[in-house]
């Protein structure tokens, strides 16, 4: 989604805000611009459709020097994808960046008498006009203007703010959309997050929301909306610039399939003691754990199947109903939830609008809500009643990998200390629960290194224009992820659907050589998959059957088998996912598609 750079300081700043953009290009976007004082102290605005790579280009024939600047990428919401829509938007003294959506934006362009005089068809452009507006009104003081800006806009934002006639200085505003911030010894910098920080500070804070900042070259300062001085809450990175590099990989999509075991091992070992799943330095009381009567599991993507994943695990395990919502969904069916109700809301961003929106609004119904989260100081994290963090250090391809298997260890590891706590497991059990859940660990680094394995098959599915997922149970739940990330970077329409309800209707789409990858880890339900394969065969399918290394199956009943370590039937999931990535990725990477940025997506989806 939208990306967020501003500098202010001795360095050349076209340079540092082109560089910073690049370092957010992961985020999903279809045009850039960058807004600067010239050597004249006049405000220059440059925006190019399509990526930073051409408005650097453009920027550079301009040869100009600033020391300030605003650097945007814009994903599409408000407006087609055209250089008028893209930011930054200047109208009369002042120029913008801005992520979000405002709201009343209709509502503000007839009061401010802005039809007619603006040139996008922006929401952003409309907030220029406004702005601008109410700085005339306020005598040209910006800290005014903007205390009488705010209070005038409903909807989300993150702004950065050049005042033509404050040089050298960037404000910035934020109402959810989320900024960080730092003083560093190269200047002062504030973007939408932190990778495009990191090469020059490892201290950073996160800008409260109804708060302004401003940033000059000696000095960040943040202030209240009534113009009072606040200290900031500093954090630091918790990883570093390798984290955020390809080293040496193709794609990060590769590199961060790669990363799952060490991952996993991060998110995993801290929270172990005597071999038992403990959150005291989490600060998640057992209380939560047993005083509820039910779990309702609410998140949107990738970590919304990882909660189907945790659905299937824990409903059987805890003998207490479990739900799992789309929190776009939750957020409009008078969901019912209550005090009794622990709530789990999953995130790699911990800024999907939506997931944050369901968890105030089931906070609001009384429920306690814990969020499992993977960045640091996030809004979903500071809001929650409690936070897990899972440890996967900065995903950077917008198809989620290394985040899935951690929010699957952090559900894990939550299912475990439940049913101790609600004595479904012994100690004994817990232990030996936890030693299942370690020992997935190197059997997913198994199946990563047999990469070639799956190289050589995507050639039975790239031409393919459908293809589809099946297994029953928790394996039905594997499927859903393995849909999805082949969908979101192959183009290949692919659906999962639970083994047994295929000949219910889907069956009719499956002829001669459509690809079906079956799951069948489950060994109390393995024959059922088995015959659901045997029928999808019949009909032309080319099956590509995953199992488990034991597993007794004729050779002949699928085109092409791949093994996975034997597990516990509930901790297959691990080497599953990394057989599942792969055969998205080397799909994409086949069909010479963009893997990292897969059109149309963002990685962290901050509007509705
Ligand atoms: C977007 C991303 C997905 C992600 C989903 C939820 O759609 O492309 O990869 O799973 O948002 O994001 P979150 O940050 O809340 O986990």
């Amino acid at each position: 989604m939208c990306g967020i750079i501003g500098y202010s300081g001795p360095l050349e700043a076209g340079k540092l805000l082109l560089n910073g953009l690049a370092g957010l290009e992961y985020r999903g976007y279809d045009s850039a611009g960058i807004a600067y004082f010239d050597g004249q102290s006049k405000i220059r605005v440059v925006k190019k459709v399509g990526k930073v790579a051409a408005l650097r280009e453009c920027a550079a024939k301009l040869g100009d020097v600033s020391h300030c600047g605003i650097g945007h990428t814009r994903w599409a919401t408000h407006g087609g994808v055209t250089q008028e829509n893209a930011h930054p938007h200047r109208f009369g003294r002042i120029t913008l960046i801005h992520n979000g959506i405002i709201e009343n934006y209709h509502q503000l362009t007839v009061e401010y008498g802005l039809e007619g005089r603006l040139v996008s068809q922006t929401d952003t452009e409309v907030a220029a006009g406004v702005l601008d507006a109410i700085y005339s009104q306020c005598g040209g003081d910006p800290m005014a203007a903007l205390k009488a800006f705010e209070a005038r806009l409903k909807g989300s934002y993150g702004f950065c703010i050049l005042f033509e006639d404050h040089p050298g200085e960037i404000y910035a505003l934020r109402n959810v959309s989320p900024l960080v911030a730092a003083y560093t010894p190269s200047g002062a910098l504030i973007a939408s997050d932190l990778t495009a920080l990191i090469s020059y500070t490892r201290e950073y804070f996160v800008v409260p929301e109804h708060h302004i900042v401003r940033l000059t070259p000696y000095k960040v300062r943040l202030y209240d909306m009534d113009g009072n001085k606040v200290a900031p809450e500093m954090m630091e990175v918790s990883w570093n610039m390798d984290a955020a590099m390809k080293n040496g990989f193709p794609h990060f999509m590769l590199k961060e399939i790669h990363e799952q075991p060490e991952a996993l091992k991060n998110t995993i070992l801290p929270r172990l003691a005597k071999g038992l799943p403990d959150f005291t330095d989490d600060g998640i009381p057992d209380r939560i754990f047993a005083d509820c009567g039910r779990v309702h599991i609410i998140a949107c993507g990738t970590a919304m199947h990882a909660g189907m994943v945790a659905r299937a695990l824990m409903e059987p395990l805890l003998r207490i109903p479990v739900a799992v919502s789309i929190a776009s969904e939750f957020r409009y069916e008078q969901p019912l939830v209550d005090a009794q109700t622990l709530v789990i809301v999953i995130s790699q961003s911990g800024e999907t609008i939506d997931t944050l929106a369901a968890m105030r609004l089931a906070q609001g119904l009384g429920s306690p809500a814990l969020a499992v989260v993977n960045v640091k100081g996030s809004t979903i994290a500071r809001e929650s009643d409690y936070v897990l963090y899972t440890h996967a250090g900065p995903e950077i391809a917008v198809a989620s990998t290394k985040a899935y298997s951690v929010q699957l260890a952090a559900l894990y590891m939550i299912c475990c200390r439940m049913g101790m706590v609600r004595g479904k497991l012994d100690q004994g059990g817990a232990k030996a629960f936890m030693g299942d859940l370690l020992d997935a660990v190197p059997a997913m680094e198994a199946m990563i290194q047999k990469k070639d394995q799956v190289r050589n098959l995507v050639t039975h599915l790239i031409n393919a224009p459908d293809a589809f997922f099946i297994g029953r149970g928790l394996d039905y739940a594997f499927s859903l992820e393995g849909a999805l990330k082949l969908k979101e970077i192959s183009y290949i329409h692919s659906e999962a659907y639970a083994a047994g309800e295929l000949k219910h209707g889907t069956i009719a789409l499956i002829s001669d050589r459509v690809p079906v990858i079956a799951i069948a880890t489950q060994d109390k339900i393995f024959a059922k998959t088995v015959s659901n394969v045997r029928e999808v065969r019949a009909r032309g399918a080319f099956v590509i059957l995953l199992a488990k290394e034991s597993a007794r199956v004729e050779e002949d009943i699928a085109d092409i088998q791949i093994r996975i370590p034997d597990l516990a039937d509930q901790f297959t999931v691990f080497p599953i996912a990394a057989v599942l990535q792969l055969i998205a990725y080397y799909a994409s990477v086949g069909k010479d598609l963009d893997v990292d940025q897969p059109r149309n997506l963002a990685k962290s989806v901050t509007v509705e």
